[in-house]
């Protein structure tokens, strides 16, 4: 297996303290060769992966409403995808989408050694226009795109997801700079509206979960 990573590389900072992030990641049970091989890669070209932390709430979802159809928007080398495919029952789907084929080549190659091969469907191109060409309800939509497209691929999810499904976003604390309500960065004011947007939807009961970069959690009514 090689080497772990310090668990201090996955701390973010400006949301919990370093002390409990520590302790959080030194609890995690150790991943099998493929994950601790992408968060090494992850680590080291700077890819801002889910991590593994962040990787068990989605395995935890995942089995909690026994989804078997995902669809996930920024794939990017497909260490978030592993963590869903995993958790999907026999005969489950995880659709990886990514704008860069050369990711897509690259998490290739993960998913034949990860054993999740014949779970996971490829597609290149805009994650937002691949979610608009489906036409089937899914269990859980995964959100992972650029930060500025966020209100847009709200509007879109909604429509696409089933009843009971679970609409996942991550980052939506953005290092904390979240809270600034004065923040004239055009991400930063994405996300705020995204959230905004998302507490106030009829369509969706919402939670914020403050693990790493905060992930929200909402299900669809
Ligand atoms: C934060 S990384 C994804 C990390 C991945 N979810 C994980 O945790 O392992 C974001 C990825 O989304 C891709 N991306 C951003 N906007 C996109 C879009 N509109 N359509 C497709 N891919 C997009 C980028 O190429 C990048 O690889």
């Amino acid at each position: 297996m090689p080497n772990a990573i310090d668990v201090s590389h996955w701390r973010m900072g400006g949301i919990t303290v370093p002390a409990v992030e520590d302790y959080l990641y030194n609890m995690l049970p150790p991943r099998d060769e493929v994950l601790a091989e992408m968060e090494a890669e992850a680590a080291q070209k700077k890819i801002p992966i889910v991590g593994p932390a962040v990787g068990r709430i989605f395995h935890q979802l995942t089995m909690m409403i026994q989804a078997r159809n995902i669809f996930e928007m920024g794939s990017a080398i497909g260490y978030s995808t592993i963590w869903w495919a995993r958790a999907v029952s026999d005969g489950g789907r995880v659709i990886y989408t990514d704008g860069d084929p050369k990711n897509a080549e690259r998490a290739r190659g993960y998913f034949q050694r990860a054993g999740v091969t014949n779970r996971i469907t490829l597609k290149t191109g805009d994650a937002l226009e691949l979610l608009s060409e489906e036409k089937q309800h899914f269990d859980i939509i995964f959100n992972d795109v650029d930060k500025e497209d966020y209100p847009r691929v709200l509007r879109l999810a909604g429509p696409r997801l089933r009843k009971g499904g679970l609409f996942v976003t991550d980052n939506v604390l953005w290092s904390g700079r979240i809270a600034n309500g004065k923040s004239t960065d055009h991400r930063t004011q994405a996300i705020q509206e995204f959230n905004r947007a998302l507490y106030e939807s009829p369509d969706f009961y919402t939670t914020i979960l403050p693990v790493r970069d905060g992930v929200a959690v909402a299900l669809k009514k």
